[in-house]
């Protein structure tokens, strides 16, 4: 027991000091929620490591949500909603140390996180344990919400995402013949590759070679040497940015020039930074596009470089309608003291106007929304078409 406590606390101590000054500054506020005028939620995220723009963009995403509530005249039934940041450094063990320690110390309400499905899948058997309701805003593996009733997404699941992408590649890109190569360690990756092969078989196509790999990996020419016999027409690579960056590098390298195709977790400033030319003219299903005629998205959009200088991408679009769902849900929460309340509130959000379209929480605690597939364009994305459900 207290060998946990310790590691638990070094774990703790590690999370803190990799937060940012600003981030400290936010968190210390009070903890005594029950009286208090603060209404507190915890976040989890990688602010750090391989994935760190994953983390970031939410954060950014959530941050604004949070600062449009807070300046409103009546902010939440008048009290002021307070956001406490911890980084995962993108491992699963951190996340369920910085989940637990959410909710055992800080007394959080309700919880944001993760982008990762690892990662959420790690942490929502606690949030569960404790009734404390969690919104991923962007973990698409279908396991995820199955843990509970207090798990909760506002993004498409993974079944989906792979069908769009194997119809992209039969109906648009009419390709027969596609190798995959799957992160092993992540239930993203091993989940959205075989949902993919399912459908893309199903409609005539062939999968000529299976590969795998590894987060953090940085060498892929041994699976990419074969992939090259086996003379796919295109690469289904659903990973990770940073891999997938240095896998766009070195198939061009060993002379492999078919089009590369991917999910959600390509999208990130870093992928063109680091894959280069050698990414451009690939494709990548996705939540949403700056190339939208949404006011809502543009509006979103505006107020996003407004504060932050940036573009968003799609987890920062997420964070933000995470965030909106958390705060509408709690305007119509019977109580804020209760997290059953809340719980039900949130299960019954209906056509939420969202940035990234419209959300309606469904039975199994998911959102039902189209997908976009955009080609990487350089340090930009263009958008080529939107796939319903
Ligand atoms: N959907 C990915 C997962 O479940 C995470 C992700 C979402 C990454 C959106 C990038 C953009 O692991």
């Amino acid at each position: 027991m207290l060998i946990k406590t310790l590691l638990s606390l070094t774990a703790l101590t590690l999370t803190l000091t990799s937060c940012t000054k600003k981030q400290e500054a936010e968190n210390s506020a009070g903890t005594t929620a029950a009286e208090s005028s603060e209404i507190l939620v915890g976040e989890y995220g990688s602010m750090t490591g391989g994935e760190a723009t994953f983390g970031i963009s939410t954060h950014q995403g959530i941050m604004l949500a949070f600062k449009e509530v807070n300046s409103s005249p009546e902010k939440l039934k008048g009290k002021t909603l307070k956001l406490l940041s911890l980084d995962d450094q993108g491992k699963p063990e951190e996340a369920a140390t910085a989940v637990t320690k959410l909710i055992t110390q800080d007394k959080v309400m309700a919880i944001i996180g993760e982008v990762a499905s690892s990662r959420s899948l790690a942490a929502a058997p606690i949030s569960q344990q404790y009734k404390v309701p969690m919104i991923s805003p962007s973990s698409t593996n279908p396991k995820v919400t199955e843990v509970g009733d207090f798990i909760f997404r506002v993004c498409f699941i993974d079944p989906f995402q792979g069908t769009v992408m194997a119809k992209f590649a039969a109906e648009n890109l009419k390709v027969k013949k596609v190798a995959i190569m799957r992160d092993v360690k992540s239930d993203y990756s091993v989940g959205l590759a075989n949902y993919f092969k399912e459908t893309f078989t199903k409609m005539g196509g062939s999968i000529v070679s299976e590969q795998t790999y590894v987060s953090n990996d940085i060498d892929f020419k041994a699976q990419l040497t074969s992939i090259k016999t086996s003379k796919p027409d295109a690469i289904f690579i659903p990973g990770y940015y940073t891999e997938v960056g240095l896998i766009a590098r070195q198939a061009r390298g060993l002379g492999l020039k078919v089009p590369l195709l991917g999910g959600d977790g390509w999208d990130s400033s870093k992928l063109f930074e680091i894959g280069k030319d050698s990414i451009v003219g690939s494709y990548f299903s996705n939540h949403y596009t700056t190339d939208t005629t949404d006011p809502r998205a543009k509006d979103f959009i505006a107020a996003f470089k407004k504060e932050f200088n940036a573009v968003p991408d799609g987890l920062a679009a997420l964070g933000y309608d995470a965030a909106k769902v958390l705060i509408d849900a709690m305007k119509r929460s019977k109580s804020l003291t209760s997290s059953t309340d809340l719980r039900d509130a949130i299960a019954s959000t209906k056509d939420f106007a969202g940035v990234t379209g419209m959300i309606t929480v469904n039975e199994q605690r998911n959102a039902t929304k189209s997908a976009v597939v955009v080609k990487v364009a350089g340090d930009n994305n263009t958008f080529v078409t939107t796939i319903n459900p």
